[in-house]
């Protein structure tokens, strides 16, 4: 079975490259298609990228001639789109790559499947295409879709465009909509890793409005093992939500990580909230616990997991901030 990973040099693209590669059979290929922006960084696979059955190619997902070559000369049976502008405060100050990469490219990767043969194409969609379940109840996977920021409304748009391509011309698909996901080669500009890592300095961390929204969380381990097991025993056509039963208040969250770090609660500063902010996330997973799958990693374990990894792994974050990343607070204030 030959793989083709979209967007495998990011966060939970490298990740699922790396638990890929330890189940990998023998005869088995993996292929990683990143443009490698901003947030996908050979550093994400430093220890996969010179393994024989592991090749990256750095191109663009929009650029329709390369995506017909990977095809070509590849010959994927499972595609994996991870690739994506990712980061909510980024869409709000700048929607337009979040509506090239979440929308067009995955037309262009959609029009490619209609040419090619191929077994399965799998989209990583996102929990926050539901929108704010401020008022009460989790989503299930026919919940209407009801984005509130540009990001969640370009992957909504993705969603939407996968499943009328299997309606309409038959394209074998599945759609995974994963929660709040943390763990090792997160962005620092993430909550979890921006936390670690200014806790680290012991500069100031900043929390969104008064903290209150609320997140579900999940180990990024258990997400892959989530997204191998929709693919080896999920139904071709259907959604599935990987939620991590684990729903948290984000001041919460970062009072766990500064008292497992042993810094000082004073660190943390409120912040003018987020713009259009989603109170809360939530989604049932039924569905996907259908197929035997469950999270083995408990929030707190997980958490110090990440912690430790962060501290263990300077080399790897350090590139990633200047002294600016610890004065900008918020991109709007
Ligand atoms: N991180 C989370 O908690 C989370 C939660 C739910 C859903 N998701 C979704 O999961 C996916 C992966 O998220 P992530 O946090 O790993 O993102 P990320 O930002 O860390 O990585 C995105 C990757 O896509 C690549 N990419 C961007 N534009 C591309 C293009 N035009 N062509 C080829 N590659 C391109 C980047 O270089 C990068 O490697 C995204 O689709 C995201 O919307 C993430």
């Amino acid at each position: 079975m030959n793989y083709l990973i979209v967007g495998g040099a990011g966060f939970m693209g490298s990740n699922f490259v790396r638990f890929l590669y330890r189940h990998l059979d023998p005869d088995s290929n993996i292929v990683i298609l990143d443009k490698l922006t901003y947030a996908g960084r050979t550093e994400n696979l430093k220890d996969l990228i010179d393994k024989p059955r592991v090749k990256l190619v750095k191109g663009d997902l929009c650029d329709e001639g390369l995506v017909d070559k990977v095809f070509s000369e590849e010959e994927p049976n499972y595609i994996v789109n991870f690739a994506a502008e990712s980061h909510v405060d980024r869409s709000i100050n700048e929607p337009a790559p979040f509506i090239r990469t979440n929308i067009l490219c995955v037309f262009t990767l959609l029009e490619a499947l209609r040419r090619h043969s191929f077994r399965e194409y799998i989209h990583v969609s996102s929990d926050e295409v539901y929108g704010d379940l401020r008022d009460g109840g989790s989503a299930d996977e026919n919940w209407p879709l009801n984005p509130s920021s540009p990001y969640s409304a370009s992957k909504a748009s993705g969603d939407l465009l996968v499943k009328a391509y299997h309606r309409t011309y038959g394209i074998p698909v599945k759609i995974v909509r994963p929660c709040n996901n943390y763990g090792p080669y997160q962005h620092v500009e993430k909550l979890i890793p921006k936390t670690i890592v200014r806790a680290l300095h012991s500069k100031p961390i900043p929390i969104y409005g008064d903290g209150s929204q609320i997140r579900d969380w999940l180990y990024v381990e258990d997400f892959c093992e989530a997204l191998k097991t929709v693919i080896d025993r999920g139904a071709t056509g259907e959604v599935y939500n990987i939620p991590g039963f684990n729903e948290r208040r984000n001041i919460d969250v970062v009072r766990d990580i500064l008292r497992l770090m042993n810094k000082p609660e004073e660190l943390i500063r409120f912040v003018d909230d987020r713009p259009g902010h989603d109170y809360r996330y939530s989604m049932r997973g039924d569905k996907i616990r259908s197929l035997g799958w469950k999270p083995r990693t408990q929030w707190i374990d997980g958490l110090k997991k990440t912690i430790e990894w962060y501290i263990s792994n300077r080399w790897w974050w350090e590139k990633l901030v200047s002294d600016k990343y610890f004065v900008q607070d918020t991109p709007w204030s």
